[in-house]
């Protein structure tokens, strides 16, 4: 995962030097102490008189352990440098790896979830990186130093520095399982709930409509009480850590100061340097004990990001995936197709061909599968049996990418979103300019003016400026099916997949929208889904679902002679029944 980051190689040549410094700097008393025994006089030192030489090697002391004292602080300013080109190269990772997720699953998940989901992924770095590279690492290496230096020079005291760095590994990894299970049961209580606060407030007009205001106020503040327990529960934790390990560096720091005295067999200034050294290395522990566990905390939660990042889905592209070239007029067939969701059957064997250029009309009644026929072409799901081929293609084994911009699409709900009306409708095309734009809305009947621009206007006129609000809420219902369908004009894909384009609008817009998109059709292949059957007149062949079944086909007139159910609804729709 590292290696594979700019800058790495870089990073830990840096890293290298500043370790190498600090080491250095910790062991560097010690090991002068050892290196002058024979010509050290306690007795002078006490009076301040030293030799030339030994003036210089404790002013280097000094002058070394100025600069290592500086080091923790520039390891952490490298470390939190790279650090934050993991965190954007993974949170990336999962935030691309979003769109890969079953179609079902992000449409159940509440609102929030994912961005607190990527929140988890950016924030689970804060710690991993300088866990490892700031207190694990160099303490490990010190200890490998130190244990052979003290063993070699004073002999089995040595071992208990190394004891002590294995109770604290092994207490710190023993509280870190633990620790990970609290944390993780606050990160999925956090990710869900306040995808639950998210969805609420956003429920502002809903709330008012059932006088429900109270019941989401109430509902939030059981949600953060919830939350609040969590958090307790993991500080909790992290205090009873931090007593324990402070007891065991207590006990443990008394037990090196007396056997030191009673094992080793050296000068009193050795006695004293290897005790201050053995203090000093003990405080040092806390923090290597805090990093084992944060990096046993944060591998945890890796392997959890792991799993997610190499979730399939029905989405995802099967390995060695083609790439479909955007050819005009694409022919779509649909041969046996059945599919299910969770084990309702929604499609039954359904067949059709639309050759390129040609318009298919889908028509049943709420809830028969058109809308799922739509999106299984635009493979969101996979079908249980039967195949779905483009231009003779499965579209299984093509690249969703090439496959998905084939479509220009306008669906039941506009999909608007919360910015100008003129980046709603470049989102069809990127660096669209004005023109583009106005040309697509007029196409689409959707009044527009540039803003600044005066004159004719009327009061319903919008601007490109216009801000949409949330999911497009200031503007109209029809205002927004109008965007929807403008963008998709701005695409320009070659097959239109219109799901109820015209529902909503007055009925001499839908009568000019369906002139657009007559005139459109004729060079792309249309499937068109709508209550509104007169606007079938021109498609090529229409297909009558009930309950995932097509029991109709033909074209408008065949299936009006045919006076079968298509026939009966066009007549109670006469009757305005
Ligand atoms: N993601 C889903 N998970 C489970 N069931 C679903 C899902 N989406 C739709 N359904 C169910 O599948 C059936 C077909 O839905 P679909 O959206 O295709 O209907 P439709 O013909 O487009 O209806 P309408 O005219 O009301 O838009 C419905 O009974 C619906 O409840
Ligand atoms: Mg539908």
């Amino acid at each position: 995962m590292l290696a594979a980051l700019d800058g790495y190689g870089v990073f830990l040549v840096k890293y290298g030097v500043l370790q190498a410094i600090r080491l250095a700097t910790s062991l560097s008393f010690l090991v002068a102490i050892y290196a002058m025994r024979s010509s050290l006089d306690i007795t002078k030192l006490h009076k301040f008189e030293l030799t030339t030489s030994q003036l210089i090697v404790f002013g280097s002391l000094g002058a070394l352990n100025v600069v290592g004292r500086l080091t923790p602080f520039a390891s952490r300013l490298l470390i939190d440098r790279f650090k934050e080109s993991l965190q954007a190269a993974q949170a990336t990772a999962a935030f691309a790896k979003l769109f890969e997720l079953p179609h079902g699953a992000v449409l159940t998940t509440p609102t929030g979830e994912f961005g607190q989901l990527i929140a988890k992924v950016f924030r689970n770095l804060d710690p991993l990186l300088p866990a490892l590279y700031g207190a694990v690492i160099p303490i490990f290496v010190e200890t490998v130093v130190a244990v052979i230096f003290v063993g070699v020079a004073y002999g089995p005291i040595t071992l208990v520095q190394l004891a002590l760095v294995v109770i604290y590994t092994l207490t710190a990894y023993r509280f870190a399982r633990a620790k990970a299970q609290r944390n993780k049961d606050m990160m999925t209580c956090m990710l869900s709930e306040w995808g639950k606060i998210m969805a609420s407030a956003g429920a502002y007009e809903r709330a008012h409509f059932f006088g429900n205001v109270g019941f989401e106020i109430s509902a939030t503040r059981g949600r953060f009480e919830t939350m609040g327990a969590k958090i307790t529960a993991v500080m909790a934790g992290e205090q009873w850590e931090g007593m324990c390990q402070t007891l065991i560096s207590l006990l443990v720091m008394a037990a090196n100061v007396v056997l030191v005295f009673l094992v080793v067999d050296a000068s009193t200034i050795e006695i004293f340097s290897l005790i201050a050294y053995l203090v000093i290395f003990t405080t040092s522990l806390d923090a290597y004990a805090l990093g084992i566990s944060n990096l046993r905390t944060a591998v945890y939660e890796y392997q959890a990001f792991d799993a997610f990042i190499h979730r399939l889905s029905d989405v995802s592209d099967v390995e060695g995936a083609v790439e479909l070239p955007l050819t005009s007029s694409p022919t779509i067939e649909f041969a046996n197709v059945s599919f299910s969701y969770g084990g309702r059957v929604i499609l039954d064997d359904v067949s059709f061909k639309v050759e390129g250029g040609q318009r298919l009309g889908l028509v049943g009644a709420s809830g028969c599968g058109k809308s799922t026929i739509m999106r299984l072409l635009l493979r969101f799901y996979r079908p249980s049996s039967g195949t779905i081929t483009i231009d003779g293609q499965n579209i299984e084994r093509l690249s969703g990418a090439s496959l998905r911009r084939l479509f220009s699409v306008v669906t039941q709900d506009s999909q608007m979103f919360n910015s100008t009306l003129r980046e709603n409708l470049a989102y069809g095309k990127t660096g669209a300019s004005d023109d583009e734009l106005l040309e697509a809305a007029k196409l689409a009947e959707l009044p527009l003016r540039v803003k600044g621009c005066v004159g004719a206007e009327r009061a319903s006129d919008l601007s490109l400026d216009k801000e949409c609000g949330e999911k497009g809420a200031k503007l109209s219902g029809g205002q927004q099916q109008r965007v929807a369908l403008a963008r998709a004009i701005l695409k320009s894909g070659t097959i239109y997949l219109l799901d109820e384009p015209t529902t909503g609008l007055d009925g001499v817009v839908a009568k000019q929208i369906q002139k657009t998109l007559d005139a459109l059709s004729e060079n792309v292949t249309t499937v068109m889904i709508t209550h509104h059957l007169d606007d079938l007149k021109h498609a090529h062949s229409i297909l009558y679902l009930d309950q995932g079944k097509v029991i109709e086909r033909g074209n408008f007139e065949s299936l009006i002679a045919a006076k079968g159910a298509f026939y009966r609804q066009v007549e109670a729709r006469k009757r305005g029944e």
